[in-house]
């Protein structure tokens, strides 16, 4: 093993250097402030690995994801999405026997207590469905005790139920009678005839959009030690039980910054399309710094030459809409940023380039799921990454408690002085 020197107030250490299977290197800390007195300072993390994982791998400069060790474009075009939960959770690619057992195994489980629909009544009208979500979860707990003989029906409930979660969440929202699963479709088919099928008349899922489902859910599924998995796997660590640990990470992808992006890029092309269409104006102004305005949908803290995802989305889109043979101009609007931005040096300096939720919500749309689900997609495609991490982090023996440390900034000791009860305000 090789190790890395640091020089100290003239005296020298010593730490171990660990190399992952694809060649990463990473230095061992763990006993630097033991022998040195010090502390790491990484605000956002961007140079510190939290764990080792054999779940997901990416290289940002080359535009590489695999997931155990397949990569991307292959999984996205040959797989389908139970299949990809199995892979990232149990780490290895299920037979069709086994495929076909987990599925049965899921089928059983996509109902909802009915006692729980009595919760989506509380919640006002124009509730975001993201707070729903998180809610819904947390309280499969209340539902689903676990134990080490329940973990593993649990996991199978939350794969197969959160569609149903989600699909009720959007009938709520627009007033609609809820709609059960219908255990014959695939996942993503099942989903779809809960959120579009109305009562008394005939349902049929358009297999384009299934498909297209199908591959969105699966290009969301991992992406390793991102802030919704670092959430993750932060809350787990504490050994809070699953559906808990999976309610935090829905908060934690809610952001703009995170999984809320592609809502959040929506309403930017709709914003600029009602401001008359000028998108080299915004760019403007987003370069100008202007009231922080991000092009949302652009820039990764990993991706650094393209975002593997965003590449296939934009190939999706394309065939999404030319067999349905319709046209959004919201799609056009995207190409002709991406276009520009792409020649922009503002952008190539920086190297931002178009993200996964670029071209995701213009799908989501054309297969009629309103903007405020659109964060909520990604919450359902996350989730196999999301169990598959936080199980890996229970069997990794090192695994301890997540409490990071800080370099304090504030006052140093001062008296709190005696005011005497006279001078507090009355009723306090
Ligand atoms: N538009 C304009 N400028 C940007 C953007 C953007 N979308 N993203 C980064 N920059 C600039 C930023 O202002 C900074 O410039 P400077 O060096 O002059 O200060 C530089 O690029 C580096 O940005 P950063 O904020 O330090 O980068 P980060 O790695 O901390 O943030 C990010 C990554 C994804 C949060 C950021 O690129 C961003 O805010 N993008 C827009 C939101 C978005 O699309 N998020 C989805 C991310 S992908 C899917 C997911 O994880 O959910």
């Amino acid at each position: 093993m090789s190790t890395a020197k640091l020089i100290y107030e003239g005296k020298e250490y010593e730490f171990p250097v660990v190399e992952g299977s694809e060649g990463e290197k990473g230095l061992v800390i763990g006993d630097l402030r033991a022998k040195t007195g010090l502390i790491t300072l990484d605000p956002g993390y961007g140079n510190t690995g939290s764990c080792q994982s054999s779940i997901c791998f990416i290289d940002g400069e080359k535009g590489i994801l695999r997931y155990r060790g397949y990569p991307i474009e292959q999984v996205a075009e040959r797989g389908r999405f139970t299949e990809v939960c199995y892979l990232l959770i149990y780490g290895k690619r299920p037979s069709v026997d086994e495929l076909r057992a987990f599925r049965e195994k899921m089928n059983r489980h996509t109902l909802l207590h009915e006692d729980m629909k009595k919760f989506y009544e509380g919640y006002p009208p124009g509730a975001h469905p993201m707070a729903i979500m998180a809610a819904m979860v947390a309280s499969l707990s209340s539902f689903y005790p676990e134990t080490p003989e329940t973990l593993d029906t649990n996991i199978v409930r939350i794969l197969a139920k959160s569609k149903t979660l989600a699909a009720f969440a959007y009938k709520k929202s627009v007033g609609q009678p809820m709609v059960y699963p219908h255990n014959s479709l695939s996942w993503p088919a099942n989903f779809l005839r809960m959120m579009f099928a109305v009562p008394a008349e005939d349902y049929e899922v358009n297999p384009v959009l299934e498909e297209a489902l199908n591959l969105l859910l699966i290009l969301h599924a991992d992406h390793e030690q991102n802030c919704s998995t670092s959430t993750m796997r932060m809350v787990g660590s504490s050994e809070a039980n699953l559906f808990a640990s999976i309610s935090a990470a829905i908060c934690g992808l809610w952001g703009p910054l995170h999984g809320g992006a592609n809502q959040s890029v929506i309403e930017m092309l709709e914003a600029i399309i009602a401001d008359g269409g000028d998108y080299k104006r915004f760019i403007d102004r987003v370069k100008s710094g202007e009231s922080h305005i991000r092009l949302m949908g652009f820039g990764h803290r990993v991706y650094k030459n393209f975002d593997p995802r965003a590449k296939l989305l934009k190939q999706t889109c394309d065939r999404v809409f030319a067999k349905l043979g319709i046209n959004d101009p919201l799609l056009e609007l995207a190409k002709n940023i991406e276009e520009h931005a792409l020649r922009d040096e503002y952008f190539v300096k920086r190297k931002l380039y178009p993200n996964v939720d670029f071209y995701s919500g213009i799908i989501y749309r054309a297969m009629g799921i309103p903007t405020e689900m659109f964060t909520v997609m990604f919450t359902l495609g996350r989730l196999p990454g999301w169990i598959a991490h936080w199980m890996e982090q229970r069997r990794d023996k090192e695994s301890r408690i997540h409490r990071p440390r800080q370099i304090y900034t504030g006052e140093t000791i001062r008296e709190f002085e005696d005011r005497g009860t006279k001078q507090l305000p009355t009723g306090r």
